[in-house]
């Protein structure tokens, strides 16, 4: 695979991870609202955010790789998605850490607000990863 070509597996497999993040969101604001359905659609989010975080860590990891590999033009680690990146991941890993303590009514509202600040700056990560698409 020439590098041209290799430079779009990560904006690519980073459109799919964000998909997969907004739906993981609304099946946790669903559970709510839709009050029939919650068990299954809590059972079916709790399921999917360990698999999102280790996709959004893999998607960071190999947004660096293929960098370095495929974009000679670009400094590593030097853009603004870098940095919505890194963002994206600690509320993300909030998510994931308020995830563990739900019984706790504070820990509770927290988590939701950790969720809708990663589905804000992934559209930040969308935008900023648009600007540097070969
Ligand atoms: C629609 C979603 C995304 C688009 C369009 C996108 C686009 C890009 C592009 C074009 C690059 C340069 C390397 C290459 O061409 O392959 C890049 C690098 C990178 N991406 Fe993404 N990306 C997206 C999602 C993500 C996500 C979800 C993460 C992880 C949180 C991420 C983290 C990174 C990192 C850390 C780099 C290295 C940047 C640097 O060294 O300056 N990206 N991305
Ligand atoms: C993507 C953004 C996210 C949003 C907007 C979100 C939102 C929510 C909401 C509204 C609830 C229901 C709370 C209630 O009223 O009982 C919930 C429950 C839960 N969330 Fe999330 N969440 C997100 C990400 C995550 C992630 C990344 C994880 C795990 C790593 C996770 C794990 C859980 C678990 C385990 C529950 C409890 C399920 C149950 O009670 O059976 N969530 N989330």
């Amino acid at each position: 695979m020439s590098a041209r070509v290799g430079a779009y597996v990560h904006p690519v497999a980073g459109v799919v991870v964000v998909v997969l993040l907004a739906y993981t969101a609304s099946l946790g604001l669903r559970a709510r609202s839709e009050r029939r359905l919650r068990a299954r659609l809590l059972a079916r989010h709790a399921r999917l955010g360990p698999i999102l975080l280790g996709l959004v860590v893999a998607s960071w990891l190999g947004g660096l790789l293929s960098t370095w590999l495929a974009r000679h033009d670009l400094e590593l680690g030097a853009s603004a998605h870098t940095r919505t990146g890194v963002a994206l991941l600690v509320a993300l890993g909030g998510s994931a850490v308020t995830a563990r303590w739900l019984d706790r009514p504070i820990v509770r509202a927290v988590h939701p607000w950790c969720g809708a600040a990663a589905v804000l700056l992934a559209a930040a990560q969308v935008f900023f990863g648009l600007q540097i698409t070969p």
